[in-house]
């Protein structure tokens, strides 16, 4: 059973190679950043208390994401395993998983985490946004922000898999071309099934 986590700044390709992932390893995908803009989308209790804080370009509080992908977990039947996509992005989210994980007798073996320059990465948000009207794109200030946020709150969690799951961390280049990023992925996935 692979539990797949896919770390890394805002633009590093998470959500671009996950859906490759799923497919080709039939595991069950989850975003929490899709699951977030759905709600917001269909203006639900959750997505309005939402939407303001992802426009700003911080991240929602650790409970309703935890919540999140505890129905993720406890609802997904007949996979080889699960694809965690913008989750954790916490310490406190991290922890969370491992507890639930527990439960079931399983643990999170495999970390990748997407590594290059921010530049780069900030350069494809900007290049979406005139492409897609994501809300949280637009704003060069937002995304800013979600860098911010990504080196206060979640670069601590790559530290986290580092220390006390370093046989299952592993660091890709996600400034190459998105079949070179997917192809040092499966390397990786190959050996972990
Ligand atoms: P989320 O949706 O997770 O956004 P993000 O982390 O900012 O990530 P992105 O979707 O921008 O980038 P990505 O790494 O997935 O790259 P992508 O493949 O899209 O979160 C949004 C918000 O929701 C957060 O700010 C927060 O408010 C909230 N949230 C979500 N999860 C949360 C959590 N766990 N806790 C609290 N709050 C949470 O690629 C980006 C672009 O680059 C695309 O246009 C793509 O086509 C292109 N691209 C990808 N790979 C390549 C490549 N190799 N070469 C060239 N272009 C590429």
């Amino acid at each position: 059973m692979i539990n797949l986590i896919l770390v890394g700044p805002p633009g590093s390709g998470k959500g671009t190679q996950a859906k490759q992932i799923a497919e080709k390893y039939n595991l069950a995908h989850i975003s929490t950043g899709d699951v977030l803009r759905k709600e917001v989308k269909e203006q639900t209790p959750l997505g309005k208390q939402a939407k303001a804080i992802m426009d700003r370009g911080e991240l929602v509080s650790d409970d309703i994401v935890i919540g999140m992908i505890q129905n993720f977990i406890d609802n997904t039947k007949g996979t080889n395993g699960f694809l965690y996509d913008g989750f954790p992005r916490t310490v406190a989210q991290a922890e969370a998983l491992n507890t639930m994980l527990h439960k079931k007798n399983m643990l999170v073996n495999s970390i990748i985490f997407m590594d290059a320059d921010d530049d780069i990465f900030v350069q494809r948000i900007q290049q979406r946004a005139q492409l897609e009207g994501r809300a949280d794109d637009a704003d060069i200030n937002v995304v800013k922000k979600r860098l911010q946020e990504y080196y206060q709150k979640t670069f601590p969690v790559k530290s986290f898999y580092e220390m006390k799951h370093s046989e299952y961390f592993y660091s890709v280049k996600a400034d190459q071309a998105v079949e070179n990023v997917f192809k040092d992925i499966c390397q990786i996935l190959d050996t972990v099934k």
